[in-house]
C-alpha cells in the first residue's frame, strides 16, 4: 500500500427530516446565498423545507445553474456575492449546483481570470464557506473537494480541486430522491459505480482493505440499483444507494492505491462536444476501457470478475470477456444506452476527441500512463 495522509472535514447529516437541521449549521448573522439549478426544488417541496429552516437568517437566491454548470453563469453569482456582501453559500441541488457553488466560492476572491482555476490549475488562496442540501445522489461531490465546470466559449469541461472547497456540511435526506426522473436515478448508480472502478480496477497494490471497501460499494450498487431506478421509491433502497454513492468518491477508496480516471477524462469530452449526460458518457467508454487495458488491468479484472460477478472460467480471458459483458448489461438493465451510435455521435467525432485531448496534453493516461492515442482510437471505434 502506498503512503497516505487523510483528512475529510465534511460533516454529513444523513436521514429523514434532516433538512431542518441546516439552521443550526450556518453561523448566526451570516448573509447567505442559496444557489440552485433549473427549478426542480420548487416542484418537489425541497425549496420550502430549506426556506423554513432558514427563517431568521438573511438570505439571497441565485438560480439557473445548468446541468454541467457553466462558467459564465457562475460569474453572475460571483458579481451578486460582491454586491450583497454574501459570506456563506448554501447549494441546494445535484452535482452541478454543488460543483458550480464550489467554483463560485473559489472565484469570489480570486485575482485574475478565474477560468485559470480550471484551465491552468491556478492555486486558490481562499474560498467562501458553504453547505449543501443534496438533491441527487451520484457524484460524491457532497463529501469531496472537487468540481467540474464547463466553458461554452472554449468547449471545455475541466475539473479543479482544493481542500478549501470541502463543504462545511452536507445534508443527505434520502426522501429528496423521490422526485428524480428514472434517467437521473440511473445516471447516479452508473456514475458511482464507475467512480469505484476508477480507483479499484487498476493493479494490485497489497491494499486489501481498500479493495474490500470498493467491492462492498460495488455490490451494494448492484444489489439495490435495479430497484432504485425501476421500482417505486423505497426509503431503505434510497438510503443504501445514496450512502454508497457518497462513499464511492469521498477520498476513502483512493487511499494507498493507484487510480485511473481515464474513463472520466474521455467521458468529459463526450459531454463537452455532444452533450451526453456525464453517466451516459461513462457507460459508453468504460466497457471499451476494460477491453483495451485488459493486459495492464489483468489481475484486477479477474478479481472483479470473481468477487463482483461470481465468474471463474477455465481460461482467464474468457472470464474477463464475461465480466465486461456483465458490466455493460448492468448499465443496460438500468435503461442506459452504452454505444456511441445510440447517441447519434458521428464517427468523425473520434478524431475530434483525440485532437482535443492532445491539445490538453492528456493523451497518455490511466494508472500506468499506458492509454495512448492508438489505444484510445481503438477504444472509441469499438464503442459504435
Ligand atoms: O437543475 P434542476 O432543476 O435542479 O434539475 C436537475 C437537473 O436537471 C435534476 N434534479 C436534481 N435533483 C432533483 C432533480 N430533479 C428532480 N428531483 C430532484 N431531487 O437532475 C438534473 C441533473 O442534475 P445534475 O446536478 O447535473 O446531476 P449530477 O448530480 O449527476 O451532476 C453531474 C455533474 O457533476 C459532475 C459531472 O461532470 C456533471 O457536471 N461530476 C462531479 C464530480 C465531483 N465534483 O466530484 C465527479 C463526477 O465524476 C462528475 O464529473
Ligand atoms: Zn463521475
Amino acid at each position: 500500500m502506498y503512503n497516505f495522509e487523510f483528512r475529510n472535514p465534511v460533516k454529513i447529516i444523513f436521514g429523514d427530516g434532516k433538512i431542518a437541521s441546516i439552521a443550526n449549521e450556518i453561523p448566526i448573522g451570516s448573509r447567505i446565498l442559496l444557489t440552485y439549478g433549473g427549478g426542480s426544488i420548487f416542484k418537489n417541496g425541497i425549496y420550502n423545507q430549506v426556506v423554513k429552516a432558514l427563517s431568521g437568517h438573511t438570505f439571497f437566491e441565485f438560480g439557473g445553474i445548468e446541468p454541467n454548470p457553466r462558467y459564465h453563469t457562475l460569474l453572475k453569482a460571483v458579481a451578486l456575492i460582491k454586491k450583497e456582501n454574501i459570506d456563506f453559500l448554501l447549494a441546494v441541488g445535484g452535482g452541478s449546483v454543488v460543483d458550480g457553488t464550489k467554483f463560485i466560492s473559489a472565484a469570489v476572491n480570486f485575482n485574475g481570470d478565474s477560468w485559470d482555476i480550471c484551465a491552468k490549475g491556478a492555486v486558490i488562496k481562499s474560498a467562501i464557506p458553504f453547505g449543501i442540501v443534496l438533491t441527487l445522489s451520484a457524484t460524491g461531490t457532497e463529501m469531496n473537494s472537487f468540481s467540474v465546470i464547463s466553458n461554452d466559449s472554449t468547449n471545455e469541461k475541466l475539473a479543479f480541486g482544493s481542500p478549501l472547497v470541502y463543504p462545511k456540511f452536507s445534508v443527505l435526506d434520502p426522501n429528496v430522491l423521490k422526485s428524480l426522473p428514472k434517467t437521473q436515478l440511473s445516471n447516479g448508480v452508473i456514475d458511482a459505480f464507475v467512480h469505484v472502478l476508477e480507483q479499484y480496477l487498476t493493479f494490485p497494490n497489497q491494499a486489501e482493505i481498500q479493495d474490500r471497501f470498493a467491492e462492498a460499494v460495488l455490490l451494494t450498487l448492484i444489489e439495490y440499483g435495479f430497484d432504485y431506478v425501476l421500482k417505486d421509491f423505497d426509503y431503505n433502497t434510497a438510503s443504501n444507494t445514496m450512502w454508497a454513492a457518497t462513499m464511492a468518491l469521498n477520498g476513502q477508496l483512493a487511499l494507498g492505491v493507484p487510480s485511473d480516471w481515464a474513463t472520466h477524462k474521455i467521458g468529459h469530452e463526450l459531454t463537452a462536444l455532444y452533450g451526453l449526460d456525464h453517466a451516459q458518457s461513462l457507460a459508453v467508454v468504460l466497457p471499451g476501457m476494460m477491453e483495451v487495458m485488459r493486459t495492464e488491468k489483468h489481475e484486477k479484472l479477474l478479481r472483479y470478475a470473481k468477487n463482483i460477478w461470481n465468474l471463474s472460467e477455465e481460461h482467464d480471458e474468457i472470464t474477463i470477456d464475461q465480466a465486461i459483458v456483465k458490466t455493460e448489461e448492468f448499465f443496460q438493465s438500468l435503461e442506459t444506452k452504452t454505444h456511441l451510435s445510440d447517441y447519434n455521435i458521428p464517427e468523425s467525432g473520434i478524431e475530434i476527441i483525440i485532437e482535443k485531448l492532445k491539445k490538453q496534453g492528456k493523451i497518455q493516461f490511466g494508472e500506468q500512463n499506458a492509454l495512448d492515442e492508438n489505444r484510445l482510437r481503438t477504444l472509441l471505434k469499438m464503442r459504435y
